[in-house]
């Protein structure tokens, strides 16, 4: 199966499988009047309409894309999007004035899901999940990364874990799975670490033996799991050959986010308070940086230092959130618009951090997040004619065609 994408008003991607760090973060290859041909779940070719009688066209189906920006699709690094039954009541008293913090003091917050999505079904976190994928889809937005973290006891993290892969044949957008049990501590355990003991003995065996995981993540956070707490967890998830992320300074910075580039974590997510030194450490890492404005617009915060990290060198992906307690919400439009308008990222930076540098934030560089030849045919197709207009045209979902491994998933034509 061929299709041939014809006279884009623009083709925007990054090239290359490494995260750009920095400057290199605004530098996409713009192709005007452009075309891809695809072969299968293959890119075969990324050119300008003038070059068209190189290229063996013959039986491709053809998608004319006059007037439409042609992007690779989205892809969400940072979700929470497995859990049972939802947390209205506790976001409208934040309306009212109360904390996240004091939310979780009162028994709310994570253990609240924790004891709503211990009672679910798999069927009913399969059909919810499978929900939350399609409204994903409509946003252009062809592979996820999802984490468990509301089951905490074994089986519930497995029920999570095994929803993810499920849906992962059920469904077009591809999943990613991380583990995240260490997400708070439960009921059942009196101390941090001692629950951290039980992952590391029981439950990570548990996770590598019987799912498709390829992350631990862990929220390292004022009384949820300090830096040493954290730092023990993900390197006993190293040695297992898991993928190491880290959720850090989104609160209160206790300085996670330096200790996770020393441990060589793939990433560090939230960063809304990153000080100047980890901000320094991060850049002169490896480490990406998954910013998740949506989180902070839901909890009033302030946003990811966003500007400054980019100026600074790092390598920045931005995501979702979707989470059922601080970001209920999976709209990319609203991201977009987000780290534009309030973390003072340009449009093309904030391309850069859906696509190539969020595929790098799954170890997925090599496979998606960008437009070239043999890459996975991952596309979008926008309904502006140029990418300024994601950002113009702010809060509006442009995505009109949505191709995932070469196959049309979603026309709104
Ligand atoms: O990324 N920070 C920790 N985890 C989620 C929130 C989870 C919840 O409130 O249910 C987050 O914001
Ligand atoms: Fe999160």
């Amino acid at each position: 199966m061929k299709l041939l994408l014809k006279n884009a008003a623009e083709i925007v991607t990054f090239t290359g499988n490494t995260a750009k760090k920095g400057n290199e973060m605004s530098k996409p290859l713009v192709i005007k009047n452009g075309c891809i041909l695809t072969n299968n779940e293959k890119i075969e070719a990324v050119f300008p309409m003038s070059e068209i009688s190189h290229f063996n066209t013959a039986n491709a189906e053809i998608i004319d894309c006059t007037g439409k920006t042609v992007t690779s699709g989205f892809i969400d690094c940072h979700t929470h999007f497995i859990f049972g039954g939802y947390r209205e009541e506790e976001f409208n008293d934040r309306l009212n004035g109360m904390s996240y913090m004091e939310i979780m003091k009162r028994g709310g917050g994570i253990v609240n899901t924790v004891n709503k999505t211990r009672n679910a079904t798999t069927d009913e976190l399969f059909s919810e999940g499978k929900k939350r994928l399609q409204k994903y889809l409509e946003y252009g937005v062809t592979t996820i990364e999802g984490k468990s973290g509301y089951g905490l006891d074994i089986d519930t993290e497995l029920k999570q874990l095994g929803v993810m892969s499920e849906l992962n044949n059920a469904q077009p957008v591809e999943i990613i799975q991380t583990y995240m049990g260490a997400h708070a501590t439960p009921k059942e355990f009196d101390s941090a670490d001692s629950y951290i003991d039980f992952i590391i003995d029981k439950v990570l065996p548990a996770v590598k033996e019987k799912t498709k995981t390829e992350f631990c993540d862990v929220f390292c956070e004022k009384n949820v799991f300090d830096v040493t707490q954290s730092k023990r967890l993900l390197l006993s998830a190293k040695k297992l050959g898991l993928g190491l992320k880290m959720h850090a300074e989104e609160i209160v910075p206790l300085g996670g986010s330096g200790v996770a580039c020393e441990i060589g974590a793939v990433s560090v997510e939230h960063l809304l308070h990153i000080d100047e030194t980890n901000i320094a450490k991060l850049s002169k890492s490896d480490t990406i940086g998954v910013l998740l404005p949506a989180t902070a617009f839901s909890l009033k915060e302030q946003y990811a230092p966003a500007r400054k990290m980019i100026d600074s060198g790092c390598a920045v992906a931005v995501a979702s959130d979707l989470n059922p307690g601080s970001c209920y919400t999976q709209s990319i439009p609203l991201v977009i618009a987000l780290s534009c308008m309030y973390m003072g990222m340009t449009v093309d930076e904030t391309l850069c951090a859906l696509t190539l540098n969020a595929a790098c934030a799954i170890n997925r560089g090599e496979n998606i997040g960008t437009l070239e030849k043999g890459k996975q045919a991952d596309i979008i197709i926008h309904n502006v004619p140029s990418i300024k207009f994601l950002s113009y045209n702010f809060c509006v979902n442009h995505a009109l065609t949505v191709i995932k491994k070469g196959q049309i998933v979603l026309n709104k034509i």
